[in-house]
């Protein structure tokens, strides 16, 4: 993406093609990984899409392990591990970094979010000094809804000037929150952050200052109303007997 004159925090990854010995195993199979040569990412918004299974939460997570991030989410200043099922990807990866530093940064996964909730609460359990959960809005994690405790994060923790890796941030939010998230995102764009973020929301990835990259046997550039989950959903929501016709058919 040639051109862009913004101060972004991250430029694009690129992968060390030659130092990998097979693209036949886990991860380098994958359609995000065998076809990775650099990817720009958007100094404001960068979004992967596509189908279960191709890849992106791996490629986050080894972007996020490479930026520095605890594999399994949260701050730079978590290192707690309950797997070891990361992959070693972020090994092969190069980061292109921008010349500013980002003051803020969160590596969020739907899928381990319960683990960082757990961490803060140990962590608060023996700490001394000032509470980490005051910087989540002060309720515990695990005394809110699902969908109220990814709020808390995105709300309160978040800060501006932030880099923000997010995997599935709608996992728990309802159509209406989505649109709340969706509004902070534009404050903390505002804010000098920049977001990389994984997706099945059409909600989410209406975000129009944003490049969007489906993944399709690779990364492919599409505009908002050609990706598939758009098309797709569009076309339940406007014709819903005939689809359901079609799928129970
Ligand atoms: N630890 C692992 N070892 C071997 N294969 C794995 C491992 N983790 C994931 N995979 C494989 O990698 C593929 C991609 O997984 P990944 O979680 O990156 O997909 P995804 O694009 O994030 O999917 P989703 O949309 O469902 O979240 C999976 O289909 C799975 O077969
Ligand atoms: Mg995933």
């Amino acid at each position: 993406m040639e051109g862009f004159k913004y101060n972004q925090y991250l430029r694009s990854v690129k992968l060390y093609r030659d130092e990998v010995e097979s693209f036949d195993t886990y991860p380098f199979c994958l359609d995000a990984v065998n076809n990775l040569f650099t990817l720009e990412f958007h100094p404001k918004v960068t979004f992967i899409v596509g189908e279960n299974g191709t890849g992106k939460s791996t490629i986050l997570e080894a972007i996020a392990t490479a930026y520095g991030f605890n594999p399994e989410g949260g701050t730079k200043n978590f290192n707690f591990s309950t797997m070891s099922t990361h992959s070693d990807l972020y090994k092969y990866l190069k980061l292109i970094k921008g010349v500013r530093r980002p003051e803020d940064g969160f590596f969020f996964r739907a899928e381990s979010f319960y683990n960082v909730a757990t961490n803060i609460e140990e962590l608060d359990k023996h700490g001394i000094g000032a509470r980490i959960i005051d910087s989540y809005g002060g309720i515990s994690l695990h005394e809110q809804s699902h969908g109220e405790s990814f709020l808390a994060v995105f709300l309160n923790r978040f800060r501006g000037r932030g880099l923000y890796i997010l995997d599935e941030p709608e996992a728990a939010l309802s159509p209406s929150r989505q649109m709340t998230m969706l509004s902070r995102l534009h404050q903390l764009v505002q804010e000098d952050s920049q977001f990389i973020i994984a997706t099945h929301s059409p909600i989410i990835m209406a975000y129009p200052d944003s490049i969007i990259y489906e993944l399709k046997g690779g990364f492919r550039k599409r505009e908002y109303r050609d990706t598939e989950h758009y098309q797709i959903t569009k076309e339940f929501v406007n014709n819903t007997e005939r689809m359901l016709d079609v799928i129970m058919k």
